[in-house]
């Protein structure tokens, strides 16, 4: 294994002696979720040996151990986009240590645009697919054997079981949830109306620039998956208006409570 993983891995292990197997990484629409953590121990990014530090106001970095029920979880506070020119074996390189401290399970969040016309802003969106148009991936590169296979089935990339047991909780609760494709980006800028019709057809649902990097490097470990998107504009290119950062983050606090709920019962109720 890489010199740079068991370094971070043993620096974290001596601050932290517990297991977790479920991981979350607090996207867009998940702050609140440190909230449900009942605390342990909390470990800031630039502390740990080799691990990128995030440049974007909105993120926090650290890894927050503790509990939310009886589950032992690590959750990632602050997250890292390709737009801030860190390489794709950076944004993943947390993902890869999770794995070596035990999870099994990953959840994330983040916030997207949607272009399905049947969406609202503030919606929530379970994805069950998703197409990757950022211009690398992280698995590029001599294959991390140890870690799993050089070329990773995609059939299933996110757990079924997970996304049919989220779709309960939000019915019985009158949530606005849907499940669709998420196509991920590389940003900074918001897309074209040509480019918003273009990946539309090809099948998005929603667009973002996060999470499929991270959820591919999860798959080629094994690590079992869920995401969900908070819808934070709509991206009708017929009608297409120009949003602001507060815009975003305003939606994306409204859906707030009810990503944080779906969440922490998938959690609290995980096998
Ligand atoms: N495009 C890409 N990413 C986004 C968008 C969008 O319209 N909205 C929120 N994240």
């Amino acid at each position: 294994m890489e010199k740079a993983f068991t370094e971070a891995l043993e620096y974290i292990r001596k601050q932290y002696k517990g297991t977790p197997e479920i991981g979350i990484i607090l996207g867009t629409g998940l702050g609140r979720l440190t909230k449900e953590i009942e605390e342990e121990k909390i470990i800031p990014y630039n502390f740990i040996p080799h691990f990128p530090i995030s440049t974007v106001e909105s993120h926090f970095g650290r890894l927050i151990f503790g509990k939310i029920g009886d589950k032992q979880v690590v959750a990632m506070q602050g997250r890292f986009h390709y737009y801030e020119g860190y390489s794709m074996q950076e944004i993943t390189f947390p993902v890869r240590i999770l794995k070596l401290l035990g999870v099994k399970t990953l959840f994330i969040s983040n916030a997207a645009g949607g272009m399905n016309k049947s969406y609202q802003k503030g919606d929530l969106m379970i994805l069950d697919d998703h197409i990757n148009l950022q211009t690398h991936n992280p698995l590029i590169g001599p294959n991390l054997s140890s870690f799993g296979p050089r070329f990773p089935d995609m059939s299933e990339p996110y757990d079924q079981k997970l996304i049919q047991k989220a779709l309960d909780i939000a019915k019985e609760k009158n949530y606005r949830v849907h499940k669709g494709v998420y196509v991920a980006v590389t940003g900074p800028n918001l897309e074209t109306r040509a480019e918003y019709r273009f990946l539309h057809r090809i099948g998005g649902d929603v667009v973002g620039m996060s999470t499929v990097p991270e959820v591919i490097v999860a798959r080629h470990m094994g690590i079992r998956t869920f995401a969900v998107s908070v819808i934070t504009d709509m991206c009708d290119p017929d009608n297409l208006v120009p949003v602001t950062l507060d815009e975003l983050l305003e939606a994306a606090n409204e859906a707030e409570p009810k990503m944080t709920y779906i969440l922490s019962r998938l959690i609290k109720e995980l096998d």
